[in-house]
């Protein structure tokens, strides 16, 4: 068993596509905030994948989002994620789980990166109220008229509809 370690893990990331980020996200980063003393939201910037929103809209929104919580970080990043966390002394990994679906996944990912480096991932629970919001569905609802703007920060809301 490995020796306990205080204050090891101040700098967290939170990774993602955020292809628009939305209110579940903003509840996982603002907690991540609390329990950190920085926290850096990373955007997955992946070269097979168009998404909706451009990688420096993307930051520009999350820019926008988090502006309240002064340890909050914007960047993006490309390759492997346990890559990026050892450049930057990023010593914890947080993923939200909104369900246990999610669940099989992420767990492979947190083992691979774990063994890859040995970075931890700890995963939070998405507050209920966002338990089914996630960045695809959002948009689905969107393109087809539907009104989304409880599950998003208004500045992404206005943004969704300029988008579409
Ligand atoms: O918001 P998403 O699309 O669910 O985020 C997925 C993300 C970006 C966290 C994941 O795809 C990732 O970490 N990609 C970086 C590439 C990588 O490290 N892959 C190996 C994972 S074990």
């Amino acid at each position: 068993m490995s020796a306990p370690s205080t204050g090891g893990r101040t700098h967290a990331v939170c990774p993602g596509s955020f292809d628009p980020p939305t209110l579940g996200h903003l509840d996982v980063i603002g907690r991540a905030a609390g329990l950190f003393q920085r926290v850096t939201v990373a955007v997955l910037v992946n070269p097979d994948k168009q998404g909706l929103f451009t990688i420096d809209e993307r930051l520009r929104l999350l820019a926008a989002c988090t502006v309240g919580w002064p340890n909050v970080i914007i960047d993006s990043f490309s390759g492997l994620l346990v890559d990026y966390c050892r450049d930057n002394g990023i010593t914890a990994i947080i993923k939200g789980l909104r369900a246990v679906s999610d669940f099989d996944y992420e767990l492979q990912m947190a083992q691979m990166n774990t063994g890859l480096t040995g970075v931890d991932t700890l995963f939070m629970p998405t507050s209920p109220e966002f338990s089914f919001v996630s960045s695809s569905l959002v948009k689905q609802v969107a393109t087809y008229g539907g009104d989304v703007s409880a599950y998003l920060p208004p500045i992404v809301d206005q943004a969704l509809r300029a988008k579409l």
